[in-house]
């Protein structure tokens, strides 16, 4: 069986291994409930309790990374883009579209993220 190290440690060991079509997996003990994580290009939320969503952490604004998790909130610091973890959409800032949706699949307390 394979142990679970640090969400970090374990997405770099998955990303490092994958190649093109970015990647990662956690483990949804990892992923606060009412809030999110961030893990290299993906963010992987919790809004409520069991109900795990992703997004691209790239903003849909001007592509830069989107870097800080406040609750139900997260925030891109180049312009002060802020978006709802909960449905993607724009709470604040420059950007008028909402974070970009990504594929998340859970197996055995694992999440798995990928591009859409
Ligand atoms: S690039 Fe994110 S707010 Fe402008």
């Amino acid at each position: 069986m394979f142990l679970l190290g640090t969400a970090t440690t374990f997405a770099g060991a998955f990303l490092a291994a994958c190649g093109s079509n970015p990647s990662v997996e956690v483990a949804a003990t990892e992923v606060p409930v009412g809030s999110a994580v961030i893990i290299d290009s993906f963010i992987i939320a919790q809004p409520t309790e069991g109900n795990f969503l992703a997004y691209s952490s790239t903003c849909p604004h001007q592509n830069n990374p989107i870097t800080e998790v406040e609750g139900e909130i997260v925030r891109c610091t180049a312009h002060n883009s802020e978006f709802s973890i909960v449905d993607g959409a724009v709470l604040a800032g420059p950007s008028r579209d909402p974070l970009i949706p990504s594929q998340l699949t859970e197996s055995g307390g694992t999440l798995s993220v990928t591009r859409k």
